[in-house]
């Protein structure tokens, strides 16, 4: 992992001296560049990327997403308002949701995105209501266990996620008593899947299950290749996964007898290494057992190394020099919130700058304000400027909603 003090030519001291910390730095230029990656590696298709608005859902980001090219995937109505505000068409956007009601399908439908159902029941309900009138994706589980964690792997037999493949006579039935017109189908493993092969199988699976509807337009292959979260970690390689997978779809395309679009839903991919959480050491406590750097931060701004162990590289990047020291880097929040654990960081002084690496996904978008703490600002740089996104909370957000009762 590349040591690095600024970004488009900006220090971090800069940015933290503009914004404070902690602060959410984005680098718009390394989320473009991904774009065109994954758009080079599947050249040779008719690609279309639906951008996972989950990992990181600021306005500014979709707009930047939508200028270089991408769709859209919503998993909540208010992830289909966010993303139509940022600019989307609706036929930009894959409404993928999981156990919502009905009544949310239905606004969906009216926003006129495209509806992706995973469960029989609202295959029915959809079919009485709707009959051939919508065209629909469907989502099937492909049972394929694989992703970086079992929290994040969502496309195995027990996952609540998607209909089963073992289900397809279930799907037929409804699909042929209401008529309906099924244009695509789906599948979402899971997150940080390294193999090509984990692609390619779920590609197989795609295409036995495309044999039995006749009228698709496209097959979304979900998202998840993996990024190098560690020093010295594989990513997927993506030009292999491209070639692969191109290969296989041009070959079934050829049997089906039509040009199908190939969709990809990723986050990480997009957005997670042009991500940093900008934080400062408060304190720096040596124990018995190690030293610790205590931030400004804590799992209310990124729960990810709590919530999945997650791996995140920290650095200082303070522009004193001094020898490495082995630290644990931990929050501020009453939990012990490790960020890091024996990392070799340049000599911790009170108040150096820290960065926090692959921040972009599933960083803010998961943040909350438990030990009613503030939620840092978001900056996104581009073209050599940076630009303030999202305010700094203050107190009066933390009131806003609260209702007193006069007591
Ligand atoms: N499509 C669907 C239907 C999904 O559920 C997800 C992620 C994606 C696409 C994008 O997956 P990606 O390319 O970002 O791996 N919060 C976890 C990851 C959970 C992802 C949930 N679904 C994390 O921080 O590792």
């Amino acid at each position: 992992m590349e040591s690095t003090n600024q970004i488009q030519g900006i220090s971090f001291t800069t940015l933290a001296e503009t914004y404070g910390t902690p602060a959410y730095i984005y680098d718009g230029q390394k989320i473009v560049e991904q774009v065109k990656t994954l758009k080079n590696a599947f050249s040779s298709v008719n690609l279309k990327i639906k951008y996972a608005t989950k990992a990181l859902s600021n306005l500014n980001v979709l707009k930047l997403l939508k200028n270089a090219g991408t769709g859209a995937d919503a998993v909540s109505i208010e992830e289909v308002q966010l993303c139509l505000h940022a600019g989307f068409l609706p036929s930009e956007i894959m409404y993928t949701p999981n156990c919502v009601s009905f009544a949310e399908i239905q606004e969906a439908v009216a926003l006129g995105v495209m509806i992706n159902i995973d469960n029989i029941p609202m295959l029915e309900h959809f079919g009485n209501h709707y009959g051939k009138n919508v065209p629909i994706c469907i989502r099937l589980n492909p049972h394929i266990l694989a992703g970086g964690n079992a929290k994040i792997s969502v496309g195995h037999i027990d996952s609540k996620f998607g209909i089963s493949i073992l289900q397809i006579k279930n799907i037929l039935k409804v699909v042929e008593t209401h008529h309906l017109d099924v244009i695509g189908l789906h599948i979402h493993t899971g997150s940080d899947i390294l193999d090509a092969d984990v692609f390619l199988k779920g590609a197989e699976i795609l295409f036995d299950a495309a044999r039995q509807f006749p009228d698709l337009k496209f097959l979304d292959f979900g998202g998840g290749f993996k990024v190098a979260y560690k020093p010295g970690d594989i990513a997927t390689d993506i030009a292999d996964v491209g070639e692969k997978v191109s290969k296989a779809f041009q070959e079934f395309c050829a049997e089906y007898g039509r040009e199908l679009e190939l969709w990809f839903e990723p986050g990480k991919f997009l957005v997670s290494e042009s991500g940093f959480l900008l934080v400062s050491a408060n304190v720096i406590k040596s124990t018995p057992a190690c030293t610790f750097v205590g931030v400004d931060s804590g799992l209310n701004h990124l729960i990810r190394p709590m919530m999945y162990d997650a791996y995140h590289a920290v650095e200082n990047v303070s522009q004193h020099e001094g020898p490495d020291h082995v630290y644990t880097v931990v929050g501020y929040i009453c939990e012990s919130d490790t960020i890091a654990s024996d990392r070799k960081l340049k000599e911790v002084r009170e108040g150096d700058l820290l960065v926090i690496k692959n921040a972009g996904a599933y960083g803010y978008s998961m943040s909350s304000n438990y030990n009613s703490r503030l939620r840092p600002p978001e900056v996104l740089i581009l073209d050599g400027k940076a630009h303030l996104i999202r305010e700094r909370e203050t107190f009066e957000d933390i009131l806003k909603h609260q209702v007193d009762i006069g007591l």
